[in-house]
């Protein structure tokens, strides 16, 4: 979702501003723009589409106009991922209003009030988009302040935002204030950076700071000033970039999406290996998890978007098989607006890669206001999730920049076990014999996603295949019913295929209406448990048709007759194969919108973090 790069210093302003916006273009966007400082004044290039074309409408401009050849040291950059208004280069950022330029990332929910208050002023925007507004609202505060006019128009907005302004009276300044949107920012030898993601700024600074929400940044060349609005000075902490820049770029891989569904060996181990203590029991303490949250909690809560949702309901039902306490899994857009029972026995479990998501953050705020314990199992150090909760479990995964989750997913998995065996032990509902016993075989998982991945050939046939549909299922039961909603989710996104996760037990309920000669399902037999039932259901889509994609634990014995395609995951614990079989998920996802020649980072449509409602 939207990105956002300011730079003021010595470098090339226009060629930081464009290296940024590539940098983040993996948050999903379908415009760009920049505004930049020369000493012809403060210009503005906007362009709908990719970065790149934005680079070639400023090359046509620089033909054009030879002031622009002329260097430019301090500018603001935004990649838009419309919400107010289409895609038209009118409406990209930045927008200017008299001596207001800005960018913003979020959503302004009283614009319409705005509006009506600027156009009985008789001020009319030229754009539909909410931004504009703010910068026709700043502009008609600004009496030669820009710290007041900041301060009076915030009070005034309601919503989501982050903003990076300029002031023609100061051209060389970048001033920024945030609410619920991140910005990060950094000051170095060369100038000061200031970015929604540290991603973007990682080429100039392995150190920067999270801007504190309604504080004022204001950047100049020689140093970063951070104040209240109240104007007191306050020196926020600076966070250190623990993993290098080759991580972040794709390493050989044709996608970031392949090269991240293959860390997930490594990405697991880092998340697994240092909460496992001798003796092979859970070690949550240099998380800061005392043992004491365990013991008076009635019932867990588990809320989340998209894939970080569906890890909930693998934890679900780990955590009852476990425990014996009720759990219910919510998706947090509706959460906050159903009145959940809370209380101060509930423990809500936030999960999200991100830490940014919009509507997981305001399920995680109701449940503090409703005083229950929070607990969030977060990817990005530092995000406003992670630093709102009371506990983080951190997910140790890496960055992830295609917008499909995997490795993500997979180390959500993983700390969702690692905290219920901690739960149960907690709890006494496991003896230390036992939990040991899990985790040895939570540690030879990892062995068996390795395998996983050599897999990839038989999943890329299959993944050819499924390629022509245009409509397809996935079914399970169980933990094979969560895995199945996984697999839907992360087909859809990338390859725009329509699909359904269905429990299988349900298809004869309506969905076996659908199955026709030739419709493909994804069958998820990985369950002992259900194994019979399983195949029993898989043999009714069989019937009428279906073209089966059979995922097994192992190689049982199956009659082959009722499949096309058998992917055999190793053989694991039933309990532990939701990651493997995720990896297989993924891995088909990927070679059937490979094969439909999509562009499978930057889904259309989507984006890696969504921070509006
Ligand atoms: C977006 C992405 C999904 C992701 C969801 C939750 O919708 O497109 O892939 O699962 O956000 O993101 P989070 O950062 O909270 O895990």
């Amino acid at each position: 979702m939207c990105g956002i790069i300011g730079f003021t210093g010595e470098l090339d302003a226009k060629t930081v501003l464009l290296d940024g916006l590539q940098t983040l273009e993996y948050r999903g966007y379908d415009s760009a723009g920049i505004a930049y400082y020369t000493k012809d004044g403060i210009k503005t290039v906007k362009s709908v589409g990719k970065v790149s074309c934005l680079r070639e409408k400023i090359d046509q401009v620089e033909k054009i106009d030879q002031a622009e050849k002329s260097p430019s040291t301090c500018g603001i950059g935004h990649t838009r991922w419309a919400t107010h208004g289409g895609v038209t280069d009118a409406n990209a950022h930045p927008h200017t209003c008299g001596k207001v330029t800005l960018i913003h990332n979020g959503i302004i929910e009283n614009y319409h009030e705005l509006e009506n208050a600027l156009a009985a002023k008789g001020k009319v925007p030229c754009s539909q988009t909410d931004t504009e507004l703010v910068a026709m609202l700043m502009d008609s505060c600004y009496e030669g302040n820009p710290m007041e006019t900041i301060k009076k128009s915030v009070a005034q907005i309601e919503g989501a935002f982050a903003f990076c302004i300029q002031f023609a009276d100061e051209p060389e300044v970048i001033y920024c204030i945030r609410k619920q949107s991140p910005l990060v920012a950094c000051h170095t030898e060369n100038g000061s950076f200031v970015a929604s993601d540290m991603v973007a700024l990682i080429t100039y600074s392995r150190e920067y700071f999270v801007l504190p929400e309604l504080h004022i940044a204001k950047l100049t060349k020689g140093r970063i000033e951070v104040s209240t609005l109240e104007g007191k000075a306050v020196s926020p902490e600076m966070i250190k970039i623990t993993w290098d820049m080759a991580a972040a770029k794709k390493g050989g891989y044709p996608h970031f999406m392949l090269k991240e569904i293959h860390e997930q060996p490594d990405a697991l181990q880092s998340t697994i290996l240092p909460r496992v203590k001798e003796g092979n029991l859970p070690d949550l303490t240099a998380d800061h998890i005392p043992l004491s949250i365990f013991k008076d909690i009635s019932h867990v809560i588990i809320t989340a978007c998209g894939t970080a949702m569906h890890a909930g309901l693998v934890g679900r039902i780990m955590i009852e098989k476990l425990i014996r306490i009720p759990v219910s899994v919510e998706i947090a857009s509706e959460f906050r607006y159903q009145d959940p029972v809370i209380n101060e026995k509930t423990l809500v479990i936030t999960i999200s890669q991100s830490g940014e998501t919009a509507d997981t953050l305001a399920a995680l705020r109701l449940a503090k206001e409703k005083k229950a314990t929070v607990l969030s199992i977060v990817n990005v150090k530092e995000s406003s999730i992670a630093r709102e909760s009371d506990y983080v479990l951190y997910t140790h995964a890496g960055p992830e920049i295609a917008v499909a989750s995997t490795k993500a997913y997979t180390a959500q998995l993983a700390c969702l076990f690692l905290f219920s065996y901690q739960f149960a032990l907690g709890r006494g509902c496991i003896t230390e014999k036992e939990c040991a016993d899990k985790i040895a075989q939570l540690l030879h998982m990892i062995a068996a996603i390795e395998e996983t991945l050599t897999l990839e050939k038989v999943l890329e046939e299959a993944g050819s295949d499924l390629a022509k549909a245009e409509d397809l299922f996935f079914i399970g039961r169980g933990m094979d019913y969560a895995l199945s909603c996984e697999g839907s989710i992360k087909l859809k996104e990338i390859s725009y295929i329509h699909s359904e996760a269905y429990a299988a037990g349900e298809l004869k309920h309506g969905t076996l209406s659908l199955i026709v000669e030739g419709t493909p399902v994804v069958a998820l037999a990985t369950q002992e448990k259900v194994f019979a039932k399983m195949i029993s259901n898989v043999r009714e889509v069989k019937a009428r048709g279906a073209r089966v994609i059979l995922i097994t634990n192992g190689r049982p014995e199956v009659d082959a007759s009722v499949f096309d395609y058998q992917i055999a995951l190793p053989k694991l614990e039933d309990e532990l194969v939701p990651f493997t079989a995720a990896i297989a998920l993924q891995m088909l996802a990927y070679y059937t919108a490979l094969h439909r020649g999509l562009e499978i980072d930057q889904p259309r449509n989507l984006a890696k973090s969504v921070t509006v409602e």
